[in-house]
């Protein structure tokens, strides 16, 4: 017979060793938790970029009525104008700006968002962090780990903090399965850690996400300062897309790794994590035209936690859990938050001191680094920068 338990707090407070009773046949994991506190005055955030990310990945869900008591979107930078006044108004945004030295030059801050191409990332970032407010970016940190180095070295002498867009640590599933992850890790009671595998299959990353997209036919000014942008260079691909499984993969082992090796078609990456335990990643061994197929098996010895994720860009779905045990397979009912709605609460939440953010900017070094590593087993030492 099933059981509902509601979780105020989870998994903060609980530790779920509900689990272990095979009564528990459903857990629901209360919306209230993945809300977070509303005890504080919203916060106030700043808009630097409103391109396409910026507004369906992040300003949306910002500026969404629902997140009125956690946060308060007072100004947008937009360098093209036109497009800033657009989305300004769609939004209720107040104020306008056409760059980041205009916004901080008229507006208290308590956090700023910079959804930006990634390669933009080592001329502007270092800039907002003059500001001495937290930061948060999309992903990956740059493209080569001589920028990401730049970018981390500016941040030690700013006093803030720069939280990096893996969005998939956001999602409720996600977050849920950390939880569970490591509370098996710690009592034990499925054995030990044994061995992580990511799958990735290319598929819609969209999922209609875009559908309200306002675009512009203003030109973005060039940055002359930016890495170059160059879709042919595998480096440039690989942290453009798989660094998502990169950083996936350290957070579900719960500690660090290094390479160990790939196969020539450059489909596996195999690692080994500092206390021994191996994961893969399977990139691409096939791929979708339609939906979104990506998966993480945590596997003890004697049981596993499965977490299933949905597109990128989806909008109020999760993803979904399996936890496997010798008793019977349990799967959470999760409120319908999609990740990147998550992120943004945990932005918040991070900004006002409730939880560290939820990958660093210092973290997101060691996904540059693993990149470069996958890159030199799978083509050789001229392709590592
Ligand atoms: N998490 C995911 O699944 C996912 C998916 C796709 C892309 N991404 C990431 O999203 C990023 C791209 O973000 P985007 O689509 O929002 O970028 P974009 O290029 O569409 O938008 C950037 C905007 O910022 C503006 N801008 C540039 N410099 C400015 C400044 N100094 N002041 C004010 N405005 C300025 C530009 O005019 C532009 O409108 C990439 O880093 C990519 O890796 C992540």
């Amino acid at each position: 017979m099933g059981e509902t338990l509601i979780f105020e707090h989870f998994p903060a407070k609980l530790q779920p060793s509900h689990f272990s009773s095979i009564s528990c046949s459903l857990l629901v994991a209360k919306a209230a938790y993945f809300a977070g506190s509303m005890s504080q005055k919203p916060v106030r955030i700043g808009f630097v970029g409103v391109g396409g990310m910026g507004q369906m990945a992040h300003l949306r869900n910002y500026a969404s009525a629902s997140m009125a008591e956690q946060c308060e979107v007072v100004a947008i930078a937009e360098c093209r104008t036109k497009l800033g006044n657009e989305i300004a108004k769609r939004y209720g945004v107040p104020r306008v700006y056409n760059n980041h030295e205009e916004l901080f030059a008229n507006e208290k801050l308590d956090g700023v968002v910079a959804s930006q191409g990634f390669n933009r990332h080592v001329s502007l970032v270092p800039e907002l962090y003059k500001a001495g407010i937290p930061v948060f970016t999309e992903k990956p940190l740059s493209v080569t780990v001589a920028a990401g180095e730049k970018i981390l070295s500016a941040l030690k002498t700013s006093g803030t903090w720069h939280m990096v867009g893996y969005h998939k640590r956001s999602d409720p599933a996600t977050m849920f399965a950390k939880a569970e992850i490591d509370r098996l890790k710690q009592s034990g009671e499925l054995g030990k850690l044994n061995y992580i595998r990511i799958t990735m299959p290319p598929g819609d990353w969209i999922a209609g996400g875009f559908n309200d997209l306002i675009k512009s036919d203003e030109p973005v000014p060039a940055d002359p300062n930016a890495e170059p942008v160059d879709w042919k260079d595998p480096l440039f691909i690989y942290v453009n897309y798989y660094i998502h499984q990169v950083n996936l993969l350290r957070h579900l082992f719960g500690e660090k790794y290094k390479v160990v090796f790939s196969d020539k078609s450059g489909k596996l990456l195999v690692a080994e994590s500092e206390s021994g335990v191996t994961g893969i990643i399977e990139q691409a061994p096939f791929s979708t035209k339609q939906g979104w197929q990506e998966s993480a098996l945590v596997a003890f010895e004697k049981g596993y936690v499965k977490l299933d994720l949905p597109a990128p860009v989806v909008h109020n779905q999760p993803g979904s859990v399996t936890v496997y045990t010798e008793k019977g397979y349990f799967s959470p009912q999760l409120p319908p938050i999609h990740a990147m709605r998550q992120q943004a609460i945990n932005f918040c939440r991070a900004l006002r001191g409730e939880i560290p953010p939820m990958c660093d900017a210092v973290e997101a070094l060691e996904d540059l680094k693993i990149a470069r590593d996958y890159l030199h087993f799978w083509k050789g030492a001229e392709s590592c920068q």
